[in-house]
C-alpha cells in the first residue's frame, strides 16, 4: 500500500445531524478510498484545535478532550479499519449545537458535519400550551357569539 498516502484522498461528511437535548447523536465521515484508520491519528474537534475525541497509537485519548465532552463520546473502533470514522455523542446538550470536524493530521485531510440540538423541554412545553391556548380563545369566541350558552 505504499501508493496510497500519495492517492488524493477525499472525506466525505454524512448529512447533517438532528439530535434532542439529553439525546444521543452520531456524526460520521467516510473516506474514499476507503483507507484503514485504525493506526491512524483521528481528530474529532470543533474549530481546528478544539478537542472533541481523539485517537492516537491505536487507542482513545480521554486526557486531551475538552472537559465538556468526557466520557460522552464513543468512536467506532471497528469503523476505522473501513476507513469511516463514527462518533457518537451522549446527553447531548445545547452547546453541542454546531459544526464538528473529522481531521487527520497525518494526511491533512479534514471535513466537517454540523449537528444541531433542539431544545426539548420547551418545544414539550410549547406543544401543549398552544393548541390549549387556541382551544381556550374559539371556546371564549363562541361564548361571545352566543353559539355556547354561558354555564
Ligand atoms: C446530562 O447533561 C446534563 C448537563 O447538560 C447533566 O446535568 C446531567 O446530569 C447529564 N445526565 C447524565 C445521565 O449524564
Ligand atoms: C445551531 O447552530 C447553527 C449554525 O451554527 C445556528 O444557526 C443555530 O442558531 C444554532 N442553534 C442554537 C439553538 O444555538
Amino acid at each position: 500500500m505504499f501508493f496510497s498516502a500519495a492517492l488524493p484522498l477525499a472525506c466525505l461528511p454524512s448529512q447533517p445531524v438532528q439530535a434532542v437535548e439529553g439525546g444521543s447523536a452520531t456524526l460520521q465521515c467516510s473516506l474514499d478510498p476507503p483507507v484503514d484508520l485504525s493506526s491512524t491519528a483521528v481528530e474529532w474537534n470543533r474549530g481546528h484545535t478544539r478537542y472533541v475525541h481523539v485517537y492516537r497509537s491505536r487507542r482513545d485519548d480521554p486526557d486531551s478532550q475538552m472537559l465538556q465532552y468526557r466520557d460522552r463520546t464513543a468512536l467506532n473502533h471497528g469503523d476505522l479499519s473501513r476507513g469511516v470514522s463514527t462518533l457518537t455523542i451522549s446527553n447531548v446538550s445545547l452547546s453541542d449545537n454546531g459544526s464538528y470536524e473529522v481531521y487527520l493530521p497525518q494526511r491533512g485531510v479534514r471535513c466537517s458535519t454540523h449537528l444541531t440540538v433542539a431544545a426539548e423541554r420547551r418545544n414539550r412545553v410549547l406543544g401543549v400550551l398552544i393548541p390549549a391556548a387556541f382551544v381556550i380563545a374559539i371556546v371564549w369566541i363562541l361564548v361571545k357569539l352566543g353559539v355556547i350558552r354561558k354555564f
